[in-house]
Parts: structure tokens; sequence; C-alpha cells
């Protein structure tokens, strides 16, 4: 049996598998078993914040395993000690506190008992088209809808007292307004969705600050200022999933502090650790993390593994060493613009959105061709001419967007070799 037929044989294929094995990695590059090189525009769902191989961390986490691996959140270490001190350090002021996780779906969920404990109860309000992740809370909170709240059976492992309010997606905005016009009516149905679903008793509302699975969605400017505004307001607390758009993904180190919003809880994930180990983060004001302490509500036994902390230190110091969350503001602008050239040349290409190296281009049909179709067909083609990227095509929500969120260590040469292949893929499907 080949790998492929041995991985579909045993392997509950909950996920879509593209027949490719990976068996190496080095910097933005992987390679398939037969030696194929393929451009990693995914950044592997954009944890590979280094890219892959990095010499550094790999000495970094070959010392760790030697000194100590495993040890329970029930005790100190100087690696967990130091990360918390750092994440503090690099995040918006005001964020005092911290707890790790192993993924971002847990750590979403820890925010939401926080949220929650902190306020003694109440709903939380999320987005459509958001995502957080599989996990009960996370999975709720999740506003994609044909995922798991459409899937009777699964659907009654989520808790109730989750409610979505209409995004901020102008593209494919809900009440059919254009952005100049709209005066935000996303934001003014958002207070109405607080007023109804317990005004000043919401726990909480959650969110990315730019919405990746979705499809990228960037929000108009000032639509964070005017939530955090409702937040003070009614009392509650605001969210920012950062899993994605945290450790520069965005070109600054967390995306809210692009319009400078700051949460009252920040989680972030992914890059973290640049993905060679698993691990998560969670951040809060000190109030709401001490308000927690000692009361043994959350905890994993692999959370505060030294090893994940050691490679979320490395990282962090490679990071800020080599200007990389500068380099995502500066190569994802150029990106940006090579696939504004795209739009302009393709019909198909509908809009570019995104920030620093998370990028999406929204496609559309045309009079022959029907759209999910041939966002399939691009993404397939795309792989197959040696660049990887992800593909969010969902029939009910209605978008199908191309979605990039390289390494951090992404060059402009990269961009270039990305962009020609997209560009003879897209000629290629529209032959
Ligand atoms: C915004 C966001 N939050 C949370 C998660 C869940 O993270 P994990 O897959 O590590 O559980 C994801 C995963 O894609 C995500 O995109």
């Amino acid at each position: 049996m080949t790998t492929l037929e041995r991985d579909k044989k045993y392997l509950i294929q909950c996920y879509t598998t593209d027949d490719v094995v990976f068996s190496k990695g080095k910097g933005i590059y992987m390679y398939d078993e037969n030696g194929k090189k393929y451009l990693d525009f995914s950044g592997q769902f954009s944890a590979c914040t280094l890219g892959h191989g990095n010499e550094e961390m790999i000495e970094a986490l070959k010392e760790q395993l030697e000194k100590l691996v495993s040890v329970t959140s029930c005790f100190a270490t100087e690696e967990r000690a130091a990360l918390a001190e750092k994440m503090v350090e690099i995040s918006p002021d005001g964020l005092d506190k911290v707890m790790f996780g192993c993924t971002g779906s847990d750590a979403n969920e820890f925010a939401l008992k926080l949220a929650k404990y902190f306020r003694g109860g109440g709903r939380i309000i999320s987005f459509r088209r958001g995502f957080h992740g599989s996990t009960a809370g996370a999975a709720a909170a999740t506003g994609k809808s044909e995922m798991i709240q459409e899937n009777s059976g699964i659907s009654e492992l989520l808790p109730r007292g989750f409610v979505h309010s209409a995004p901020p997606y102008c593209y494919h905005c809900d009440f059919g307004k254009e952005p100049d016009t709209c005066g935000m009516q996303c934001l003014k149905y958002l207070e109405q969705t607080m007023l109804h679903e317990g005004g000043d008793r919401i726990a909480a509302v959650i969110s990315e600050p730019i919405f990746a699975a979705g499809g990228v969605i960037v929000p108009p400017k000032g639509f964070w200022k005017g939530v955090r505004e409702l937040c003070d307001k009614y009392g509650a607390l605001l969210i920012f999933d950062e899993v994605v758009t945290g450790i520069g993904q965005t070109g600054s180190m967390f995306a809210c502090q692009y319009e400078g919003v700051t949460p009252d809880i920040l989680v972030t994930g992914k890059g973290l650790t640049s993905g060679y180990v698993p691990g998560s983060a969670i951040l809060c004001r000190r109030q709401i993390g001490e308000a927690m302490s000692k009361i043994s509500l959350h905890g994993h036994t692999h959370s505060c593994y030294p090893l994940t902390c050691r490679s979320a230190l490395k990282n962090l110091e490679i990071i800020q060493r080599e200007n990389l969350v500068e380099n995502s503001q500066v190569v994802g602008e150029y990106l940006h613009k090579k696939l504004l050239a795209l739009k302009d040349k393709y019909d198909v290409v509908k809009d570019v959105r995104g920030r620093g190296l998370l990028q999406g281009i929204e496609i559309e049909g045309s009079q022959n061709t029907d759209k999910f179709a041939l966002g399939q067909e691009l993404y397939e083609t795309m792989l197959r001419n040696g660049l990887i990227t992800e593909l969010e095509s969902r029939k009910n929500l209605e978008n199908v967007v191309v979605v990039m969120h390289p390494a951090l260590i992404t060059s402009k040469e990269n961009v270039d070799e990305a962009v020609e292949i997209i560009d003879k893929s897209l000629s290629a499907c529209l032959k």
C-alpha cells in the first residue's frame, strides 16, 4: 500500500485530504514524497510563522527536550514564567495576566469561561462567518452554519446561549448596503442583538479582528471602535480571537493594535510556537485573571509544558530580532498590490482583501462557470502547479475565497513566484 492508501484506510477522514504526501520542509517550501517542491502560502493554516526547518528553533527545542519536557500546570517553570512575562510585554497595554493552552480551540474555551465567570453568566455574542474552533464552546461561537450547528446529532453537543450577529462583510453586506453610505448597519444590528439578548447581562462579544477562515473579511475602519463602545455601554467583555491574526500575521504583533482597540481578553495560538509544537495563549485584564485564580475551572495536562513555552519564546525572539512583523507588513502590502493587478486582469477575481501577510481573493463565476466549481479547480490547479493555499468555499454562505497566510519570512521574490502561479492557474482554469 502507498502512504496515501494506508492513510485513507486507517485515518478517520474528517478533513478533506488532498492527494499529496508531504515528507519535508525548508523555509517557505515543502516537498512531497516524490521530491516535488511547493511554495507554502497557507503557512499550514497560518501556524508556520518562521517557515519549516528553522535551525535555531530546532536547536532550542533539542536543548529543551534534554532539559525538561513535561510539567503539569500545577508547577512553575523558568520557561513558563519567562513566556508569561514576554506575552504581557508584546501585548496591548492593559492585558496583564496570561494562561497557556494547547490549541486555539481550548484557548477560546478558556476565554469564554473567563468571561462567563467574571460576568456571572450571560449570553455570548459572536458573528456569522466567524470561526473559533471545534471544541463545544468554540464551535457554538463559530458562525459558519453548515459546520457543526447544522449537523443533527453533533449539534446536540453545543452549549446554549450563543447568538450570532451580522458580520461586517462589505462585499456581501447582509443589509444590501454599500460601504460609503451604509451608516454601519452591522454595528447598529449588533446593538439591537445585544439589547434583545440581555442588554447589560451579556457576558461577551467574541470575534476575530479580521475574519480569516470566513474569507479574509476586513471590517470597515471604525467598526471595532464602535464594538468596543457598545461593550463598554452594556458592560460586556470584548474577546478578540487572534489565533490566526496574532503574532505578526497582519503586519502588527496583534491585529487589534492596528485600530488601537484593546479587548478585555485576547486569544492567540497557531503562530505562537511557529507550529513546531502545539500551543496557545489567553491574555486578559488583571482583574479578570485574578477573579479566576485558584478555582481549578480550566487546565489541560499539556497546557504549560516547558517545551511549548520554550518554542514560543524562541519564536518570539527570532521574530523580534529579524523584524518579521515589519516584513509581514511590507511584503503583505506588496502581495496585496500584486493581487489587485490580478483583479484588473481577470473578471472572476472580484475582491482582494487583507492586511499584512493575511490576504484573500474573492472569486465569482462567469456566464458558463459555477464559482464553486471554479474555486475548487483553481485550488487544485495551483496545488498541481506547486502553490499551497487554503480554499474557503461554502455554498450556504455564498462565497469562494482563496485564503493566503504564508510565513512571516516570506520575501517579495516568494510573492512574485506565488502570484505567477495564481496567474497561470487562473488562465488555465478559464480556457
Ligand atoms: C480564528 C480561529 N480561532 C480558533 C481556531 C482553532 O484553533 P485550533 O485549530 O488550534 O484549535 C482557528 C483554527 O483555524 C481559527 O482560525
